[in-house]
């Protein structure tokens, strides 16, 4: 059956969840306040948010696309593209790098067989560049998801790569 005109495209938000935005958003001030719960929402569902997700927020929270747009683009963990089940965040900023953060990075792109920005061929990992995650007195750190993981060694990172392999195929 062909798609509604005005019916959300598939595996966005469910029904529910529009209606829950729809209700608290008519209670705010400020419903620009909630773009990134609404992008966070439609990333946990779909894994990144495409075009159709920054028009399905505007559209909700009576914003347009280029409002929406300018948010999701400003935070480097609002994914605008298709990444792999874990991106991992390595972090770039001083304090990781003056305690050994280029040598890690350099481990995964040679471990994944990939550049910064790409995904691995088996679609479980993307590398990405980020500022500083916050856990200076722990770097050298990275954040996989949500996750923040610091003090890291190589053979911490190869653990860390074993595990989330073995929860895929679990
Ligand atoms: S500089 Fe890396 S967590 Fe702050």
């Amino acid at each position: 059956m062909a798609q509604e005109e005005n019916e959300p495209p598939v595996g966005l938000l469910a029904e529910e969840e529009i209606a829950a935005f729809i209700q608290h958003a008519g209670e705010l001030e400020h419903p620009r306040e909630m773009i990134i719960d609404l992008l966070r929402a439609i990333q946990n569902n779909r894994g990144w948010v495409p075009d159709a997700g920054v028009e399905l927020t505007a559209a909700i929270l009576g914003l347009t696309a280029l409002e929406v747009e300018e948010v999701a683009t400003f935070y480097d963990k609002i994914y605008r593209r298709p990444v792999g089940r874990y991106p991992i965040h390595i972090c770039d900023s001083i304090c990781c790098w003056s305690r050994g953060g280029e040598e890690i990075a350099n481990h995964l792109l040679q471990k994944l067989g990939i550049e910064m920005g790409q995904t691995s061929s088996d679609g479980l990992f993307t590398l990405l560049p980020s500022c500083c995650l916050g856990g200076c007195g722990r770097a050298p750190g990275l954040m996989i998801g949500r996750q923040f993981h610091g003090q890291l060694t190589i053979e911490r990172v190869d653990e860390l790569i074993e595990q989330l392999r073995q929860e895929d195929c679990a």
